[in-house]
């Protein structure tokens, strides 16, 4: 049995700091990758800090994801990440290694959800970042598509 076959969809979690840049890209990304290969995920997104709770993607962000996803992001919502996530997702993907450290502190001891770095799936790249782009151009966030772009396409590999 794949993972596409099981009863209850695998549930996904990407986390990055304001959850308004690299990790709404993520969650649509994965989104994509899975209805492309029919797989059930359910996935979703939050950062570790509140500042931006409640409000949709950078510009920047829906930007390219339309540009270079076809995907309006528009109706994301930023919320910030908490320790009952831990509970409800068998997956939470950090962006970066300070997002883990958060997480990680956010932990609690009995935790059902597996933790890392959403770049540990990509051969070659584990311990790596995605870059934060919010203080930089259009072109951090092209990059940063890519890069969660590849990342869920490993992601959803891993899975089967
Ligand atoms: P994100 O990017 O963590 O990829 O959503 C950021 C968004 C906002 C801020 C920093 C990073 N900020 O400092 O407000």
């Amino acid at each position: 049995m794949n993972a596409g076959e099981t009863k209850r969809p695998i549930s996904v979690l990407m986390v990055c700091l304001g959850n308004i840049c690299r990790s709404p890209l993520a969650e649509a990304a994965l989104r994509q990758v899975a209805e492309r290969e029919r797989i059930r995920l359910r996935v979703d997104s939050a950062g570790t800090g509140d500042w931006h709770v409640g409000n949709p993607p950078d510009w920047r962000a829906r930007e390219v994801a339309k540009r270079l996803g076809a995907i309006d992001i528009s109706d994301l919502r930023a919320r910030q990440v908490s320790a009952n996530d831990f509970y409800v997702f068998d997956h939470i993907l950090a962006m970066d290694g300070d997002n883990l450290a958060n997480l990680t502190a956010l932990r609690p001891v009995d935790a059902t959800a597996n933790l890392s770095l959403l770049l540990d799936y990509v051969p070659g790249q584990k311990g790596n970042a995605v870059a934060d782009p919010y203080y930089g151009d259009t072109t951090g966030f092209e990059i940063t598509w890519v890069q969660v772009s590849a990342a869920a396409a490993a992601f959803a590999k891993s899975l089967r």
